[in-house]
């Protein structure tokens, strides 16, 4: 299991302090530092309802001023503030070096900033247009003893001085310029000036079909103007998972949810069993792809697809995205961990022979699963 959940579970009490803290003094028994109240619950679990619903379904109020609105943002903090946490580390975790300085642009109350600061960070400034929500993450810093700047910022205004070698954007993205994709990657080539040489900008994004193909459609117009994407992908052309409307490429990690998430999930009837999310890790201009490891590599892009007898999943690598079947007869000791993959995992394979859209394993294969969902890809710079 991630090697952060434990941090993450420290910040379990400061969130919930700092959310009770905001509210009028409340009589009665003294409540849990770790987890809230049945009536707390019911409180949060319907702001969280409310979240869901204008965040991923109906979708009003993507670019709204949610976090302006004490109850969004309490219910923000108390179940997605963990979750894009979570998911900030599973993607920092990808990262090959530290960052000494960071920025998170529409950071809310900080989740992501604290995770670049748990991450080894040496600094980070949090930036976004919600005045409350970065008036929270400075009460969170307070809470936690970490040291984080604060500053305002949207798409329109300058970018906060400095260059940084980490800027984060998470679930920001999808909410500006009203879906256009032109100005989205203009906006990232802007931010990418302000990256260091060999630091990244990571894009986190809901993993929901809509807002993922957006995020892969500003990919390809950042590669087609030369920039490297770090992760997740190995195929440095345009991506095939736009090639068919109903196709979509995210990511999946798993994770100890902790009980304050689960408790609101189960009130507001979400499901957070695993992190399921889109992102993007981008190199500033001119440097190059790195060299995938040699061999036929993929990284694995889908949900093990069961079959009759067999197993299959989607990998996409340096010679595209195809599918990867095995039967299960063919199973043995050298590629007996096809059928342990997860979504996220880079792997090679030897030996498989041509089959309909994509390679067959036989009993002759090798697979090797090279860096777990999260890990880093070995192999050098070109
Ligand atoms: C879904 S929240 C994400 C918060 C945090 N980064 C995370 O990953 O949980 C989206 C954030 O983007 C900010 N945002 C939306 N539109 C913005 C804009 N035009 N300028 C600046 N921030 C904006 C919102 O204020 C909000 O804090």
């Amino acid at each position: 299991m991630a090697d952060w959940s434990r941090d993450l579970e420290k910040w379990v009490p400061r969130l919930i302090a700092t959310w009770r803290k905001r509210k009028p003094q409340r009589r009665g028994p003294s409540l849990p530092e770790n987890s809230l109240s049945p009536e707390e619950i019911r409180e949060v679990g319907a702001g969280v309802k409310q979240l869901s619903h204008g965040l991923t379904r109906n979708r009003e109020l993507a670019g709204a001023r949610y976090m302006d609105d004490p109850k969004l943002l309490g219910a923000y903090l108390l179940f997605y503030w963990p979750v894009s946490y979570a998911q900030a580390r599973s993607t920092l975790g990808e990262l090959t070096s530290r960052p000494k300085a960071a920025l998170d642009l529409g950071s809310g109350p900080g989740p992501v900033a604290f995770a670049s600061l748990d991450a080894g960070a040496g600094t980070v400034v949090a930036a976004d247009r919600s005045k409350p929500a970065l008036e929270l993450a400075r009460t969170l810093a307070t809470e936690a003893g970490e040291g984080i700047a604060t500053r305002e910022w949207s798409p329109e205004k300058p970018l906060p001085d400095g260059k940084f070698d980490l800027i984060t954007m998470g679930h920001v993205v999808n909410e500006l310029f009203n879906g256009a994709i032109e100005p989205r990657a203009a906006l990232l080539e802007k931010i990418l000036e302000r990256v260091n040489p060999r630091g990244s900008l990571v894009v986190i994004e809901p993993a929901l079909r809509d807002t993922s193909r957006a995020l892969l459609q500003v990919r390809d117009v950042l590669v087609s103007r030369g920039y490297a994407v770090r992760a997740p992908c190995l195929w440095r052309g345009a991506c095939p998972a736009l090639i068919k409307e109903s196709d979509w490429c995210h990511a999946e990690r798993q994770w100890r949810m902790p009980k304050l998430v689960e408790d609101v999930a189960r009130a507001a009837g979400l499901h957070k069993e695993s992190l399921k999310m889109s992102y993007l890790v981008v190199a500033p201009k001119g440097e190059t792809w790195a060299e995938p490891p040699s061999g036929a590599v993929f990284r694995i892009v889908s949900e093990a697809l069961e079959g009759k007898g067999r197993q299959r999943f989607m990998g996409c690598g340096p010679e595209g995205r195809i599918g990867l079947a095995m039967q299960d007869k063919h199973e043995n000791e050298k590629n007996r961990l096809f059928f342990k993959m997860s979504r996220g995992d880079v792997v090679r394979v030897t030996n498989t022979e041509e089959r309909g859209d994509g390679r067959a394993l036989t009993d002759q294969s090798t697979l090797e699963i090279l860096a777990s969902a999260g890990r880093p890809v070995g192999g050098g710079t070109a």
